[in-house]
């Protein structure tokens, strides 16, 4: 059996990149022959309308994994043999309060995904609600690493200390093992001077983490950037990915690369 390997897709800025980069990183994977799990725990639902899926009223989905209702394989669509998501709807606005009731309520989403290894699973990919609420503690408490979309802005540094923060927190209390995996830069502007600065900016303070105790000390900076593309920003509401939107835009180039560089990281045939 192949290592199965969480990665919690996490800024609490909302409209970085983390659902487009879910939907068309998850998608290109599984085009590699890769099995793949999307989940999908926002309430606004935009990773399951992204990728065009309608849950029918009373199907279970992503709420119902969490509040231990049913297990990950009723709830997962199956959008090939290779690729699953777990769905999310506007009830998930209410599972924060519904799960800060219960004991444990840190470890929902571990526990119902350990349960469901039927699926397909080498990658699993959490795409995070925009806050470092539970949710996203929850994702933390699941996942084996972290990557970070981060959209270069004056305050995107300032952001990221305070994400480092909550994952050596978790890491201290709930999940020893969670480390970051990554950063890469979404809507890149190569022209603008703040583009390029905040990349050295990054670049040098994960340099200097190596070697560190630090859950960040073997984090890359990903060389492949995602370029502002406004096909990427189109593709949402036709309920498709850039690969089926448009397969020859510099999106779809783009998370190509990024397929191909994350990949080179899981060598393929990589052992449990
Ligand atoms: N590289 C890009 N170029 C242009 N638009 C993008 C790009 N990446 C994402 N978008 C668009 O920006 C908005 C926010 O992206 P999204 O992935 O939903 O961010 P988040 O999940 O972090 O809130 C969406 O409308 C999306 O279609
Ligand atoms: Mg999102």
């Amino acid at each position: 059996m192949r290592a199965v390997r969480t990665i919690a897709v996490i800024n609490q800025k909302g409209g970085v990149g983390k659902t487009t980069t879910v939907a068309n990183l998850g998608v290109a994977l599984s085009d590699a022959g890769r099995d793949v799990c999307l989940v999908d725990l926002d309430s606004q639902s935009h990773l399951t309308l992204h990728l065009g899926v309608e849950v029918a009223d009373g199907e279970p989905t992503i709420y119902d994994v969490l509040i231990g209702e049913c297990g990950v394989s009723a709830a997962a669509e199956m959008l090939k043999p290779n690729l699953c998501l777990l769905p999310s709807t506007s009830d998930m606005s209410s599972v924060e309060i519904e799960l800060s009731r219960r004991e444990g309520w840190e470890l929902s989403l571990r526990r119902g995904l350990e349960a469901g290894r039927d699926l397909p699973h080498e990658f699993v990919l959490i795409d995070c609600p925009p806050a470092l609420g539970l949710l996203t503690i929850n994702a933390l408490a699941a996942a084996d690493e972290v990557l970070i979309p981060l959209q270069p802005h004056f305050l995107a540094m300032q952001g990221l200390a305070r994400l480092l923060d909550t994952i050596q927190q978790v890491r201290d209390h709930l999940n020893p093992r969670l480390r970051l995996g990554g950063v890469v830069l979404c809507m890149y502007e190569s022209v603008t001077k703040l583009g390029r600065d905040i990349v050295d900016e990054v670049r040098d303070f994960l340099a200097a983490a190596r070697g560190t105790a630090t859950p960040w000390s073997d984090a890359r900076l990903f060389e492949t950037v995602i370029r502002r593309n406004i096909r990427l920003a189109e593709c949402p509401s036709h309920g498709k990915t850039i690969f089926e939107y448009d397969p020859r835009s510099r999106g779809a180039e783009d998370y190509t690369a990024l397929r191909d560089e994350f990949l080179s990281l899981y060598p393929a045939g990589m052992e449990a």
